[in-house]
């Protein structure tokens, strides 16, 4: 037996282990082994059934993904598990098939070639490969409708969530949950299959009548708008309803290749990898020390304030939150009763667990729970002053060790850390809006921050249910650097005639999940007007600023808080073209003697787009970006930059460097030296 499949006899049933560490993957060598153990069985007298089960902490989780890329890059063969898994079904022995942690994708099309499904209570089966932008590979579009029908199997396939054990059993996927022990529990099933004639599940026909998938599409198109594998899992699906096993194995197959080869796939593949690798950290390792992080100290309750202290209780750690007047701490203390109340509405936490997370916080006038807490958040307002004033008072209340953690968007992390005599334990947590909700932690290390406080913070973000990405300091960081260089040309194409929602629908077609100026409305855009006051000092002559959307926040527009800004907000927050705005931007052009016309869809996109790349390039070049793969998590993550276009960082990629380099020549700019020495080179940015 290879070195990846254990084989023994148990009771009388063989039992074959998968140990493909850390998940059990179809990695070359595992689908073999899988067969050999299977004809082993076969043949061996002492063994009446089969019993086949993942070692370590989960069944198979699916094909390899690190293949894919290799058989796209024509290093490797197409994979074929068709035949392998037609001859497990084959066995003349029965399999059963022992489920616990995940079965996905190939895992569960490896599952479903047995001829029995038997998992632990807390196991979950799936079909996720849409998510890296493919549809099922091994059949698993042709199984599934066999055991629980079409119209379920079109959405597991097209959707890609996993179910939970009790509702594959419901569904026919599975045929028994195990309690206690799985592998005792599943010989036992497979001694008493085996006197029994086994099905194969490619020959069962009773669940194939044809459903209708319209509500399907329809809610595919517009939750997974512009990707093209929810749409082709429907497809196959739908065959299974119409053409024998083989010939829709065929056509699954056909479909499965062309996303496989697609742009989306190499997009989604490199975001699924991306968001493993940015919590890899060159000089923070499992050796460097974590703090336990038991209770919070937040200032500032706020927008920012209360979505933090959310997100902390969420993650049952205990908060204190300080605010200067009682009026201000009961409205934030409101705003995080509000987003508990909203969860339980949604149906997303019970009453009492709600409850229950709300009781862990403690308001506060008089900085108590400072002294005590491991970690002591700032979330006030975007003033480099007062966030050294309040650093400063943190500095004096806060025990030896604890962290202190700034959420600023933009400022210099160094001068708010110089405000203590404990510059080392100063980070920056960059929060995205709404801070309970989006998935996006910018770590911000400082010039002096500790290697431990650096590992905490990565931590922490996973206890937060965050994807942390650790940069560098710098105005804006990664991510409100480059969303200012794209806001920026966003503007400016206003002002050149572009209407605030031509801007934004050409953004959002293209699969931005908001275009900028909504965005701008929806973040503040007094906060962009504030922090421009913050930085005036730095404008240069004779260089052309943005200011439209200044004289919008001057009026009082600052966006969905007041109403209106570069929409008109009706009481449901839905956003509508308002007239006025129209005269304020040509106002605002007219005082800068901008020339008025009319930019089209594809100006809109080359300039907001090639903005961010070139700033992108900048960013990586200076080290504030550890890797270029951090740039495209930060942007899928706190920007709603559309995954299957893989981060601006991969898209350019894709699209092609040296392209690239000329497009942005062509708008009259200079592309970063990165961007031309990549061009010139590997075509990519990381290795
Ligand atoms: N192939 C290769 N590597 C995989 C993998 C896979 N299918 N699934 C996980 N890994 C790797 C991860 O990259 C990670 O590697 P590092 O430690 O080097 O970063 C390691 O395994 C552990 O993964 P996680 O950190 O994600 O562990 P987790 O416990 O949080 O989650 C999981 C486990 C739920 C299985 C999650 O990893 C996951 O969702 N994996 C992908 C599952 C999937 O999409 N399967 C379908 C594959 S496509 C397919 O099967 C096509 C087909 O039809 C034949």
């Amino acid at each position: 037996m290879s070195e990846l499949i254990r084989y023994a006899v148990e009771d009388g049933v063989a039992v074959v282990t998968i140990e493909n560490p850390p998940v059990n993957a179809l990695s070359p060598g595992v689908p073999e082994g899988i067969q050999a153990a299977i004809e082993r069985a076969e043949a061996d007298p002492a063994a009446c059934a089969v019993v086949v089960i993942g070692g370590g902490r989960t069944f198979i989780a699916g094909a390899d993904i690190r293949e894919f890329g290799k058989i796209v890059a024509g290093e490797k063969p197409r994979l074929s598990l068709y035949g392998f898994l037609e001859r497990i079904e084959d066995c003349r022995k029965p399999v059963v098939m022992a489920i616990h942690g995940t079965a996905l994708g190939g895992g569960l099309e490896v599952a479903m070639a047995g001829h029995y499904r038997v998992a632990a209570a807390g196991a979950q089966v799936g079909q996720p490969e849409v998510k890296l932008g493919i549809i099922p590979g091994a059949a698993g579009t042709q199984r599934l409708p066999r055991l629980c029908g079409v119209a379920r199997a079109a959405r597991m396939c097209a959707l890609g969530e996993p179910v939970g054990a009790a509702e594959a059993l419901e569904a026919g996927i599975l045929d028994a949950l195990i309690e206690g022990d799985l592998r005792a529990g599943a010989i036992a099933f497979a001694r008493e299959a085996a006197g029994r004639p086994a099905r194969k599940v490619r020959e069962r026909q009773e669940k194939l009548a044809p459903a209708d998938l319209q509500g399907l599409r329809a809610q595919v198109e517009k939750r997974m708008r512009g990707q093209r594998a929810p749409l082709a899992a429907i497809e196959a699906v739908e065959a299974a309803a119409k053409l024998i096993f083989a010939e829709g194995c065929a056509f699954e197959a056909k479909l499965f290749n062309e996303c496989l080869f697609s742009s989306q796939s190499k997009a989604l593949i490199h975001i699924f990898f991306g968001e493993r690798i940015v919590g890899k950290v060159p000089g923070i390792d499992k050796d460097t020390p974590v703090a336990n992080i038991a209770a919070c100290a937040i200032v500032g309750a706020g927008t920012m304030g209360a979505g933090i202290a959310t997100a902390y209780l969420n993650a049952g750690i205990p908060v204190a939150l300080q605010e200067a007047s009682p009026e201000a701490l009961e409205a934030g203390a409101g705003r995080i009763r509000r987003n508990f109340e909203s969860a339980v509405e949604k149906g997303r936490l019970t009453p009492d667990e709600a409850a229950r997370r709300l009781s862990m916080l403690k308001p506060t006038l008089e900085w108590e729970g400072f002294g005590t807490a491991d970690i002591l958040v700032e979330a006030v307002y975007e003033n480099l002053e007062l966030k050294k004033q309040t650093f400063a008072r943190l500095d004096t209340l806060a025990k030896p060790g604890a962290i202190l953690a700034t959420n600023t968007s933009t400022l210099d992390i160094d001068a708010i850390a110089g405000a203590t005599g404990r510059p080392e334990q100063v980070i920056g947590h960059h929060f995205f809006s709404p801070a309970h909700v989006m998935r996006l932690l910018e770590i911000v290390r400082g010039r002096s921050t500790a290697a431990p406080v650096i590992a905490t913070s990565m931590e922490l973000a996973k206890r937060l249910k965050k994807v942390g990405v650790l940069v560098g300091n710098c105005r804006g960081f990664v991510g409100n650097r480059m969303f200012h260089e794209y806001m920026t040309q966003a503007v400016f194409l206003v002002e050149e005639g572009a209407a605030p929602e031509f801007v934004d629908a050409a953004l959002e077609d293209w699969g931005m999940a908001m275009g900028p100026l909504a965005v701008g409305d929806l973040a503040g855009i007094d906060v962009g007007w504030r922090i421009r006051q913050e930085f005036k000092h730095l404008e240069q002559p004779g260089v052309r600023y943005p200011r439209a959307g200044d004289r919008l926040a001057e009026l009082g527009r600052y966006g969905q808080k007041t109403g209106k800004g570069w929409y008109l907000y009706d009481a449901d927050r839905r956003r509508q073209p308002d007239p006025e705005v129209a005269g304020i931007i040509e106002e605002a052009a007219r005082e800068q003697g901008v020339a008025r016309r009319n930019p089209g869809r594809e100006e809109v996109l080359e300039r907001t787009l090639l903005a961010l790349v070139n700033e992108g390039a900048r960013i990586l070049e200076e080290g504030i970006a550890l890797r270029a793969v951090d740039i495209d998590i930060i942007y899928v993550n706190g920007y709603g930059f559309p995954a299957w276009r893989g981060g601006p960082m991969k898209w350019a990629e894709l699209e092609g460097l040296p392209g690239i380099c000329e497009r942005i020549r062509t708008l009259g700019w200079e592309p970063a030296p990165l961007l031309v020495e990549r061009a010139g080179g590997a075509g990519r940015f990381d290795a």
